[in-house]
């Protein structure tokens, strides 16, 4: 039987973030010096400093402690990011969102395609869901009660922008080739979801929550997945 895929994630909020540079490494600053707008800076920023605190807890029982600026994040050529632990690229795949001074991040083995995703639940309109959602995402967003349909939009989007992450593509992809299909969890706040992308016939598998207005989602390629820290 395949080894179940351990996935840690961890949410951290902007002022938590130091104001200081000392977290970050060399190259870092050099990438930071290149962030010009204001808001683009503190998202990456916020971004990196939840990734480096999520590497330091999924090593916490198996590593000496890891200083903050011994652990690198640098994106890829196709903007996805890669983790770098003294220089030297990590056995870890990572991924990064960041929404309303939010950010998320979850680390995984790097055999497996990982993605996730954070979105501040707001209403979405009629053109938004016609435009990126399948015929039956659409279908099931109809059928759905009008006081829930704003949390079912923005779950679907987050799962699809999860599984964009996974493939590496980000929103190069076309979202309605990526169908989401929620399963039964017997809870409001959390459940699993299957994804399936039509160009190649891959899928996936994910979990989204739903606290504090923000819906949360992540999505492997792994046949079987077990979240630490998803809903704290
Ligand atoms: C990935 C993408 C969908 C995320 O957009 P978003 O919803 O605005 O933002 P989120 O906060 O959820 O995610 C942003 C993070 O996605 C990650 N990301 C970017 N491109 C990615 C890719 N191709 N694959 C996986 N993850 C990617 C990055 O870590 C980024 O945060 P960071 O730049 O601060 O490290 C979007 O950035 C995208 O489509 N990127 C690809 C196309 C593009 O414009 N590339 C330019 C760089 S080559």
């Amino acid at each position: 039987m395949d080894e179940v895929h351990q996935i840690t994630c961890l949410s951290l909020s902007t002022s938590e973030v130091s104001g200081d540079d000392g977290w970050l490494s060399p190259v870092e600053h050099a990438v930071q010096s290149k962030l010009h707008l204001p808001k683009r800076r503190a998202d990456w920023r916020l971004g990196r400093w939840t990734a480096k605190h999520a590497v330091q807890r999924h090593y916490s029982e198996s590593k000496t402690p890891l200083l903050l600026n011994q652990i690198e994040v640098l994106a890829a050529s196709d903007g996805a990011p890669e983790l770098f632990i003294n220089g030297r690229r990590a056995e870890l795949a990572i991924s990064i969102s960041h929404s309303g001074g939010h950010g998320f991040v979850a680390l995984g083995a790097n055999q497996h395609a990982l993605g996730c995703d954070i979105e501040k639940v707001e209403p979405r309109s009629p053109a938004f869901i016609s435009d990126y959602f399948t015929e039956t995402e659409q279908a099931i967003y109809r059928e759905t009660e009008a006081a829930h349909q704003p949390v079912l939009a923005n779950l679907i989007w987050s799962a699809k922008e999860s599984v964009s992450k996974a493939l590496r593509q980000g929103l190069r992809l076309d979202t309605r080739s990526v169908q989401i299909e929620l399963l039964e969890s017997g809870r409001p706040d959390a459940g699993p979801f299957r994804a399936s992308f039509s160009m190649d016939g891959q899928s996936f598998r994910g979990r989204w929550c739903v606290s504090h207005g923000f819906v949360r989602t992540i999505a492997t390629n792994s046949p079987t997945l077990n979240i630490r820290h998803f809903q704290s």
